[in-house]
């Protein structure tokens, strides 16, 4: 049954591996059996304290990637969060039923505590704002990380609070945590992660690919040595582009000996290319044209921006206020 699907992603710089399978993927998948809501979250990346033009070459970053890896407008509601302000609104009224020893059991401020992070009310608030931009839309779905588990219990705790004081009309949504969109690793092995230097970008020219793979940290084994692929991050890598086929070809050669780890990187190197070359040469036409990236998201938020002031003029009718 066609659902409704809601996913936002934070405007952080250059998209890599990580992000396009764990995230970005995921998301545009959807689109072709639900009916999807896709948001910038530029209202949450304001809470990292994050400079004006930075947050702004971000922005339209996400959004030239978003439409070169194949989110279609027409089809999909994509939007900024900033553009529908009425999810602050909804915000506000969230914070009204969020139980202050709750909001203090938040993993991600609680991280932040532990790491000497000086906490804004953005930071702590977070959650909120996170269930006001589910809530909005009545999503029956969310595909999210697991690090995002927690929001999304929380999401439906607040709507059914809300619901019990005061109407039943807030959507409990559910979770989409795909388990076999494992974490991919990084070139070190360890997560993939922007803050670590670890990353392969999904657009970058093909020399910075090839640094970047040859970067790959592999075990000291010889090229004759037979060797195990499921411990090699070269090889999970390679496994999420190729074919089930190629995949277990390569598996093969990585426990026949012979097969060195340069053979490897550079099969994955051409399914990079593969994967990405078209797609990057999009995003860079996009990013040549920032006018047409800022119309396409103001044309999705004044559409989404309807269905937004329609559900929460029902909400407000149901608070009490003199003129909902
Ligand atoms: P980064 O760690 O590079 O700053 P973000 O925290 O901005 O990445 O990640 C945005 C989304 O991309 C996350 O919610 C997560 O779903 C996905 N993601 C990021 N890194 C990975 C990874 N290494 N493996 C799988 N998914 C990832
Ligand atoms: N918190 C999510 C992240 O950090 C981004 C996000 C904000 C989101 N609001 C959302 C995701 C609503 C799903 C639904 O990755």
């Amino acid at each position: 049954m066609r659902k409704r699907v809601l996913t936002g992603s934070r405007p952080s710089g250059s998209p890599h591996l990580g992000n396009y399978f764990g995230a970005l993927l995921p998301a545009i998948e959807l689109m072709k059996e639900h009916e999807l809501f896709f948001f910038l979250a530029d209202f949450h990346a304001l809470n990292e304290g994050v400079a004006k033009e930075k947050l702004h070459q971000d922005s339209l970053t996400l959004t030239a990637t978003m439409l070169a890896c194949g989110l279609d407008p027409e089809v999909a509601h994509f939007y900024c969060q900033s553009g529908v302000p009425e999810v602050a609104e909804l915000a506000w009224i969230l914070n009204c039923v969020a139980p202050l020893g709750m909001m203090q059991r938040s993993v991600a401020y609680k991280d932040a505590v532990q790491k000497g992070i000086e906490v804004n009310m953005g930071v702590f608030c977070y959650p909120i704002l996170m269930a006001a931009d589910i809530l909005l839309y009545d999503a029956d779905l969310v595909p999210v990380g697991q690090d995002q588990k927690q929001h999304l219990e929380m999401a439906r705790d607040f709507a059914a609070r809300f619901n019990h004081q005061f109407a039943d009309i807030l959507k409990l949504p559910e979770p989409l945590i795909s388990e076999q969109v494992a974490i991919i690793p990084g070139t070190d092995g360890n997560k993939m992660s922007k803050t670590k230097d670890n990353v392969i970008a999904i657009f970058a020219p093909d020399k910075v690919w090839k640094k970047q793979i040859s970067s790959i940290v592999t075990s000291s084994e010889g090229l004759d040595d037979p060797k195990d692929p499921s411990q090699c991050t070269v090889y999970k890598l390679y496994q999420l582009l190729a074919s089930k086929e190629e995949a277990l070809a390569m598996a093969e050669r990585y426990r026949a000996g012979g097969y060195g780890f340069g053979h490897a990187k550079a099969a994955l190197l051409d399914k990079i290319k593969e994967e990405f070359s078209e797609k990057r040469d999009k995003y860079l036409d996009y990013l040549d044209r920032p006018d047409d990236l800022r119309d396409i998201l103001a044309t999705g938020s004044r559409k989404t921006r309807v269905l937004a002031q329609e559900k929460l003029q029902v909400i407000k009718e149901n608070l009490g206020f003199l003129s909902p």
